[in-house]
């Protein structure tokens, strides 16, 4: 039982709400969880220009995706940053190249879920992640979200990230706020809801 987390991420948002999804897969009895990196489409010029490459150094250690890793995979849960409501170029890059998975039908039946951040709360979150949700579904996945059995996404008291349609983080306009508590919680509730239900089909 493996589930696979598959990221791109510019700041560092996202990486962060990744291991927090994989503290939740690790909840789970019996499941093995692994992270991987979408790879790269920009120059380390333009990096430089964006202000990622500090960043990014603090997760480079963690492998590449390739495509075979998702065939490899009970469940797959995707993060990406919002790029103008929806998905970031390289993660679309990266699945526009898995036409020879979706030929084989290689990821049918499998879980497929998402996860986001966006620099502003109204800024696309939802549309990033059920945008997503087409490509999954085209690949034959069963979509799983965030269920409101994480109740803290209701909340009010505070900005929070997180929906029924997956976790996610607000950035800031200058990526100065990292993921807060509740929205770490949500990352780790969708880990482990994913975990626990990719288990149950396995058997
Ligand atoms: C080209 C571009 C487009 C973006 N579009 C949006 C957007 O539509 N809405 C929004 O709130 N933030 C937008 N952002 C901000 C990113 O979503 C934000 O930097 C990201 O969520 C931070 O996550 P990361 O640190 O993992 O890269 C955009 C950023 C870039 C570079």
């Amino acid at each position: 039982m493996k589930v696979l987390i598959v990221y791109y991420s510019m700041y560092g948002h996202i990486h962060r709400l990744a291991e927090a999804v994989a503290e939740g897969v690790k909840e789970v009895q019996g499941v093995e969880v692994e992270m991987r990196r979408i790879p790269e489409t920009l120059t380390a010029e333009i990096l430089q220009k964006m202000g990622a490459r500090e960043a990014q150094k603090t997760f480079a250690h963690v492998p590449i995706c390739q495509v075979d890793d998702l065939a490899s995979a009970n469940a797959i849960i995707f993060g990406t940053p919002t790029r103008f409501g929806n998905m970031c170029g390289q993660m679309r890059q990266f699945l526009d190249a898995t036409g020879q998975l979706w030929a084989k039908g290689a990821l049918v039946g499998k879980v497929g879920s998402v996860f986001t951040s966006s620099a502003t709360q109204h800024g696309g979150q939802e549309s990033t992640i059920l945008s997503f949700h087409i490509t999954l579904l085209h690949h034959g996945m069963i979509v799983v979200g965030l269920p409101y059995s994480f109740q803290d996404q209701m909340r009010i008291d505070e900005i929070t990230g997180g929906s029924p349609y997956g976790a996610s983080t607000i950035a800031g306009s200058k990526g100065e706020r990292m993921p807060s508590g509740n929205e770490l919680a949500a990352a780790r509730f969708q880990g482990k809801h994913v975990a626990t239900i990719a288990s149950k089909l396995a058997k």
